[in-house]
């Protein structure tokens, strides 16, 4: 168990775009655990590569759903309907919230750890957090897109 330094806003290094991963390999698998780790240790419920300091196109998730831990590497929104309006936190914004709106559902395509192609559907919760972590990938932080940003006690929900 490998816990990660999460760095915070306004480090550069979370305004780069990442580089998709060409070759999943023991390095990829142990930056999956890592940051599987690191994101349970904060309480959040997901992470993207780039909030460790490593610019790659790798997220993880778990909004505490039926699909448990989610590891995607380099995803894809392939998808999205509906809209959503509700309060967002991040790991790397401690402290503050804000209210974005996103889509409903998503559908975002990516590899697991062993190359394979996997699609994942989600709603509510997930869909905002699978963008919120390819936003990520992008340099893209919430608070660019939130309509109120406010102080809140620091605690868990955070991306
Ligand atoms: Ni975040």
């Amino acid at each position: 168990m490998a816990i990660r330094l999460i760095v915070k806003d306004p480090d550069p290094v979370l305004r780069e775009k990442s580089k998709p991963v060409t070759k999943i390999n023991a390095n990829i698998h142990k930056l999956l655990k890592d940051m599987a780790d690191t994101m349970y240790d904060a309480e959040g419920v997901g992470l993207a590569a780039p909030q460790i300091g490593i610019l790659k196109r790798v997220i993880v998730m778990d909004v505490g759903d039926d699909h448990g831990l989610i590891e995607l590497i380099n995803p894809e929104v392939i998808e999205t309907e509906g809209e959503q309006f509700g309060p967002e936190g991040c790991l790397s914004i401690p402290g503050l919230n804000g209210d974005v709106r996103r889509a409903e559902r998503v559908v975002v395509k990516g590899l697991d750890r062993d190359g394979n192609e996997i699609v994942i559907e989600g709603t509510e919760l997930l869909a905002r957090c699978i963008l919120h972590e390819v936003d990520h990938l992008n340099g893209v932080l919430y608070t660019d897109l939130a309509e109120k940003v406010y102080r809140i006690d620091p605690k868990g929900g955070e991306a």
